[in-house]
């Protein structure tokens, strides 16, 4: 694809908007594309995929090895708690082991920030030394970004306002409500990125202990080690600690699961209690229009981030769409990441 220029998939920071507008349409083409049961596409036919998840999940790892399935490719899941790691083997001759075995692409999920980027580099620095190219995937790292779950609430947002062309426009002004605990989230933060450099507008709704100041400040300038921003005019963020005055004029409204397994401290009195406040209901969200949707990137806490009436209802809740829309958006990022040509038809 055009102007595509990405070795690894890390974080969004570096994304410019024609990466974006890339990106959105492959998904897309993947998207309408008749492809089910044994029908796949060639394109990453001979290549092999490997999951490495340090943490669980459930729709990152399956929708990967679906899609690289839906591909062609070969698929391998690594297991932590079953692995030579337990012996001592490190992090980085794992994956040199699966590397040696064929892999062209690492799938990482890792619990510290960070893991990925390590690994990217070491893979380069063996690269140059003769070692074989591998595209490392990041999976979620940390607090630190989740760039394909980001990319899919993008896609799904896109083709919620604009179903026929899901493009970075169709997001250009909408104001787009994140509610929920931002601090612990990889998820918001890649969303921040996202969303921002498509000229949406985000509105951070949190209590304190779940939401810095700081935020507002979050795509001001690239993080650490990144020259420069690739885009020029981002959108806005901003903060409001009460649900009643972020939902007025909001286009969607996403919110987040409560991440307890990284709280290390009594961050909210009680569940009950956050739920009141910042809970999604049917009758919290005629605050803002009828047809304005919710989304979550899951697992979600039913009854506490929303309520079960709310999640099961298709008409306004995305959660459903969010996962179908996975696959097709992780089938853009194998394809962009490890095909080598124009391998994009039907087998
Ligand atoms: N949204 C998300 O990352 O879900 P999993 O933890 O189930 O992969």
């Amino acid at each position: 694809m055009s102007g595509w220029s990405h070795r690894h998939l890390i974080d969004l920071a570096a994304f410019s908007l024609e990466d974006f507008a890339t990106v959105l349409e492959l998904a897309q083409r993947f998207r309408v594309m008749p492809v089910s049961g044994s029908r796949k596409l060639p394109a990453l036919q001979g290549r092999q995929v490997v999951s490495l998840f340090f943490e669980p999940s459930t729709r990152t790892r399956s929708s990967f090895e679906l899609a690289a399935r839906r591909l062609s490719a070969d698929v391998q899941s690594f297991s932590p708690s079953s692995s030579s790691l337990s012996k001592g083997e490190s992090l980085l001759d794992t994956a040199l082991t699966y590397v040696a075995m064929g892999a062209d692409v690492l799938v990482v999920r890792h619990r510290c920030a960070g893991v990925p980027a390590a690994l990217a580099r070491d893979l380069d620095r063996e690269r140059r030394s003769g070692g074989r190219p591998v595209a490392v995937l990041n999976g979620g790292d940390g607090l630190h970004s989740h760039p394909s779950q980001g990319l899919l609430d993008l896609f799904t947002l896109a083709r919620h306002f604009a179903p026929e062309q899901p493009a970075p426009a169709a997001l250009s002004g909408k104001t787009i409500v994140i509610v929920g605990d931002v601090l612990h989230s990889r998820v918001a933060r890649s969303n921040l990125w996202a969303l921002t450099a498509c000229g949406a507008h985000v509105v951070l709704c949190a209590p304190l202990t779940l939401l810095p100041e700081a935020f507002t400040q979050f795509v001001a300038a690239p993080p650490p080690g990144q020259a420069m921003d690739p885009v020029v005019q981002r959108g806005t963020i901003r903060i409001e600690r009460q649900l009643e005055r972020a939902l007025p004029g909001a286009d969607a409204v996403m919110t987040l699961r409560l991440q307890r397994e990284r709280m290390h401290q009594h961050l909210l009195t009680s569940l009950e209690s956050y739920h009141r406040r910042f809970g999604l209901s049917q009758a919290r969200l005629k605050l803002c229009g009828a047809s304005v949707p919710v989304l979550h990137p899951g697992p979600v806490n039913r009854g506490v981030e929303m309520s079960g009436d709310l999640l099961d209802d298709p008409h306004r809740c995305l959660v459903a769409e969010q996962v179908r829309n996975g696959i097709p958006m992780r089938m853009a990022l194998l394809y962009l990441l490890a095909a080598r040509g124009d391998e994009l038809r039907e087998a």
